[in-house]
């Protein structure tokens, strides 16, 4: 779908549908000099006036109320989308709002959207217009009748090119790594990720280099190889290298691409086994975000990093007591084959040290015990280095994205120590399962600054949002492109 800046007035526009955002004021007459309410004709102003009075105008964030042949508007439906209390406006509420809007709008075809929003800042119209591209697409890939079905275009008022730009690079980038995620496994495994890939480097302009099996086995990459064993779907493992301007060490941005998660020998149940496709969220993330970052053609250089693996079992899958060499040198004994990611991190870790990067962030849906700590909204941060935990933690409150950070402290490292080899893949017992799975990878990242984010809630949901359908979410690439600006 593509945006564009609409041209003349959102009232005489003769578009399928105008989206008009309303805030929720301290004084009701306020309602009308705020957002996209502002400036309306009078007779449209008494109608919206009348429905607020008889609490018919809800203004909380992400609610929607459709109305036809509104006075003094000339397309035939109109949508005041409810932004929140004005006060409390941010990149946040501009993302669900107009996701929301585009969402309900999706229920039927349209040809175009006007949205108004009123004039906002940046990187609020930025975030809505973003939101406005995300709503409107579903989990839906594979049905003949959509659920969701997106405009033809969608047009905004008071926009600047620039932002409008930016919104639709962030948007592009979101609804990649959502379709990617939703692509049921036996369409995106590793291969088919890494043609994806390709196309995605061509077209937006950074390099690849792909790592096939021997390849893998010639730089002695025995975890990522051991976890893939089980499964006839060959790994890969990708380097995505943009320069930017800047010369100063790159940003390494690791992605775990475990296209399905069986658990292995350690079986999942089938209710957590339905979901695993998502378990690829990690390099549908770092993808996204090559892609954007390279077509806003920002100053740092960045190299992504992602390893692709499917965890299947056969006579040639891992074992329970296995000892695996990673590249690193160090051995893992293998406790349990569900804690597949951490392996697979390990090596794709190591070849991120041989790009000399300044600092590390990788990105997984890694445990479950994330999500316990978390619940389904929050992305766990765990990292060796303050300063870039707290960076990164302004870039997502700028981008409206949840992260919280767990502690790193030194004993769950004991937790790792194995009998027969360097260390094993599981803690003892069950207890802060996503701080010793982080533990695991810092002993592959030696002393570089590095952050792990623990995506296994947001990643991928189970029930629609008023803003987004379920299925994947994109969630963490506007607070990586937000970051990877500062570098
Ligand atoms: N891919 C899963 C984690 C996951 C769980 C992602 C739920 C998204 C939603 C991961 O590979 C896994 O299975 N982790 C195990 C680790 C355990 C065996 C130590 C888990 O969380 O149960
Ligand atoms: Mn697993
Ligand atoms: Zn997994």
């Amino acid at each position: 779908m593509r945006t564009v800046a609409a041209e003349g007035l959102p009232t005489q526009a003769s578009a399928s549908a105008v989206v008009l955002l309303a805030l929720e004021p301290d004084q009701p007459h306020e309602l009308f000099a705020a957002g996209g309410l502002m400036g309306l004709p009078d007779e449209a102003v008494r109608y919206f006036a009348n429905l607020l009075e008889a609490g018919e105008l809800p203004c909380q964030l992400g609610k929607t109320n459709l109305f036809h042949q509104v006075p003094g508007i000339s397309a035939k439906c109109v949508v005041v989308v409810g932004g929140g209390k004005l006060k409390q406006f941010d990149e946040r509420a501009a993302f669900r709002a107009a996701g929301a809007a585009s969402k309900r709008l999706a229920e039927r075809s349209r040809d175009i959207i006007h949205f108004d929003f009123g004039r906002l800042e940046k990187s609020q119209l930025e975030a809505a217009v973003a939101g406005s591209l995300n709503g409107g697409y579903g989990q839906d890939l594979f049905r003949a009748e959509k659920n969701l079905k997106p405009a033809n275009a969608i047009a905004w008022h008071n926009a600047t090119a620039n932002g409008l730009a930016r919104g639709q690079i962030l948007g592009d980038a979101i609804l990649l790594t959502r379709e990617l995620v939703n692509l049921p496994p036996n369409y995106m495994f590793p291969e088919e990720f890494t043609r994806r890939a390709a196309n995605v480097s061509v077209s937006s302009g950074f390099e690849l280099e792909v790592w096939d099996e021997l390849r893998l086995r010639r730089e002695g990459c025995g975890a990522l190889l051991g976890v893939s064993a089980g499964s006839t779907r060959p790994p890969r493992l990708l380097v995505m290298r943009y320069r930017g301007t800047k010369k100063q060490p790159p940003l390494a941005l690791v992605g775990k691409g475990v296209t399905f998660d069986s658990g292995g020998l350690s079986i999942k149940p089938t209710d957590g086994m339905l979901s695993m496709k998502c378990d690829m969220a990690g390099a549908a993330t770092v993808l996204g975000t090559m892609q954007a970052i390279s077509r806003m053609q920002l100053a740092a250089p960045v190299v992504g990093l992602v390893g692709l693996v499917e965890n299947m079992i056969s006579g040639s899958c891992l074992k329970l007591g296995d000892v695996l060499t990673s590249r690193s040198g160090k051995t893992i004994e293998i406790h349990n084959t569900d804690a597949e990611g951490r392996l697979v991190l390990a090596d794709v870790l190591n070849v991120a040290l041989d790009e000399h990067p300044a600092q590390i962030i990788d990105l997984a849906t890694l445990t479950g015990a994330c999500v316990v700590a978390l619940g389904l909204d929050i992305s766990g941060l765990m990292s060796n280095n303050s300063e870039l935990q707290s960076r990164v933690q302004l870039a997502a409150a700028q981008a409206g994205e949840e992260v919280w950070p767990l502690p790193m402290s030194e004993h769950f490292a004991d937790q790792i120590r194995s009998k027969v080899a360097d260390i094993k893949n599981v803690g003892e017992g069950r207890w802060g399962g996503a701080i010793t799975a982080a533990k695991f990878l810092q002993e592959f990242v030696a002393d570089l600054p590095w952050l792990h984010i623990d995506i296994a809630g947001p990643a991928f949901a189970d029930s629609p949002k008023a803003y987004i359908d379920a299925g994947g979410s994109g969630v963490m690439v506007r607070t990586l492109v937000n970051f990877i600006e500062t570098l």
